[in-house]
């Protein structure tokens, strides 16, 4: 079998270095970007807005065909947008039509950990979950998918995914006519056998699953016709392993107003901008009337002289979305220079170290569903200093919060990768990052979040801890999950 294992592994190897990416050519942008439908729910007698999603198989045209079997929610891949408003009670009633059991998480929500859609809370086919929580965070860009532990990546992979925004009246004059001038953008890379999804490249791969063609919101080689002078794109990496830094063909400047956990204090202007898999921006671009865009992603560097394409399989350029600018386009108002304040988190009272040690483990353990790796006293700030210690790329994930990014080994805090409220950072290898972590008050010692990479194959494989929020007379008290045995 071992053999067996080298000689494919060694096709694979060649197959992969010699498959002609054209990287001087581009893609052939002939299919108008699909927008998830957006799905504000029902509200009830009591007033808590309702949303019901169904995780279904189905078959979608990806750029291969009609017959392409994926999986999606409330629909054939990825699923619909969600909004809710900051301080509505929301509840989702998630309902499991696949063959197997899945879960469903809110990533970048604050809300109760039972509630958090986990590798706690399983979906078995058949069946539905209803969490329900109070919307209680500034408007932001999350996004919802399965969780399940081992089974993240695969899930994902097939389709399952969405956007859930959340607004808040007053806050800034953005663009905001959802699908006209505020465009969700759900970039995944995917692989294709024939007709069909791949993911045996996620066997070899040291990262995980890598494609070699881009969709977006699914949409195979997709085109956006902009009609106002400015477009507010909420883009969402949703892809298993690959890191993107975006630019646009013309060198085109573009303004991020937002991140993981909602709006900047105040526009950057950049172009490019790194995102890593879990992570979100908010830019606003201003193309001139009649002017062509394409947004495309070339190998981050990492630091001097050592760029990321050792982990993304050698492309040197992938074409996401072409832009077409009208020839006349409609006004919009100005971008704000002060989009929002940020409250300060104050000290932290507590610091601790995490190691990502290798693309299984972290602190040199790996995921074990019954252990609590860490024990939080709610409605404390930390300082959670984190390192890659292992050879690879990695990301950090945290469950609950938003943090802010203190520094980043040889990065300026005001990088705008790191700026805002972030849920998700990037970590390259040997880089240290300091965040200071603002703990909710949802207190439940039997019921612990998750903090984990999210390149999903090392999140699958173990790269992932358990933390519980306890009142501080409690600390001492928590062993275990309750209903785990060692
Ligand atoms: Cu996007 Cu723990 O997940
Ligand atoms: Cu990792």
């Amino acid at each position: 079998f071992l053999a067996f294992v080298a000689v494919i592994g060694g096709l694979a190897v060649h197959a992969w270095t010699t498959r002609a990416i054209d990287t001087t050519g581009r893609v052939d942008f002939d299919t108008a970007l699909r927008i998830p439908p957006v799905e504000s729910g029902t509200v009830d007698a009591d007033g808590t807005r309702v949303f019901d999603l169904t995780m279904q198989r189905g078959t979608t045209d990806l750029g291969h065909g009609p017959d392409t079997r994926t999986w999606g929610v409330n629909g054939s891949y990825l699923g619909p947008t969600l909004r809710a408003v900051r301080g509505e009670n929301v509840r989702v009633n998630v309902t499991n039509e696949l063959d197997e059991t899945s879960t469903m998480h809110w990533h970048g929500m604050h809300l109760p950990a039972a509630m958090d859609g986990g590798p706690h809370q399983p979906i078995e086919p058949g069946t539905t979950w209803s969490p329900y929580w109070t919307v209680d965070q500034p408007a932001a860009t999350l996004w919802y998918h399965p969780h399940l532990h081992g089974s993240t990546a695969a899930h994902v992979y097939r389709g399952v995914a969405g956007m859930f925004l959340i607004d808040e009246p007053g806050t800034s004059p953005l663009p905001h006519d959802y699908g006209v001038d505020d465009i969700p953008l759900i970039v995944q890379d995917r692989k294709f056998e024939g007709d069909q999804l791949d993911d045996s490249n996620a066997i070899f791969a040291d990262v995980g699953t890598l494609g070699d063609e881009i969709l977006v919101n699914g949409t195979p080689r997709p085109f956006l016709d902009v009609g106002t002078e400015t477009v507010r794109l909420r883009v969402l990496n949703a892809s298993n392993a690959r890191v993107y830094n975006f630019s646009f063909d013309t060198g085109m400047p573009f303004l991020v107003v937002g991140s993981d956990g909602g709006l900047l204090e105040e526009p950057q202007a950049v172009r490019s901008l790194q995102l890593s898999p879990g992570e979100r921006a908010e830019i606003v671009v201003r193309p001139e009337a009649g002017s062509s865009h394409v947004l495309r992603s070339t190998p981050p560097e990492l630091k001097a002289g050592f760029f990321q394409d050792r982990f993304s399989g050698g492309d040197d350029r992938l074409d996401v979305l072409e832009l077409r600018a009208a020839p006349v386009l409609g006004s919009s108002a100005a971008i704000p220079e002060k989009l929002t304040t940020l409250p300060e988190l104050g000290e932290p009272s507590n610091t601790r170290r995490i190691d990502l040690t290798s693309s299984t483990t972290i602190n040199d353990r790996e995921m074990d569903m019954s252990r609590i790796d860490e024990v939080i006293v709610a409605g404390t700030t930390e300082l959670w200093e984190v390192t890659n210690a292992s050879g690879t790329i990695h990301n950090f994930h945290i469950h609950d919060v938003q943090f802010e990014i203190l520094g980043m080994t040889g990065m300026s805090p005001d990088h705008p990768s790191l700026a805002g409220r972030k849920d998700t950072v990037f970590i390259p290898p040997a880089a240290t990052v300091r965040l200071l972590v603002p703990f909710g008050s949802h207190t439940d010692p039997a019921m612990p979040y998750m903090y984990h990479c999210h390149l999903l194959k090392h999140e699958d494989a173990g790269m992932m801890g358990q933390f519980v929020v306890v009142g501080a007379d409690e600390v001492h008290e928590v062993t275990q999950v309750a209903g785990t045995a060692h």
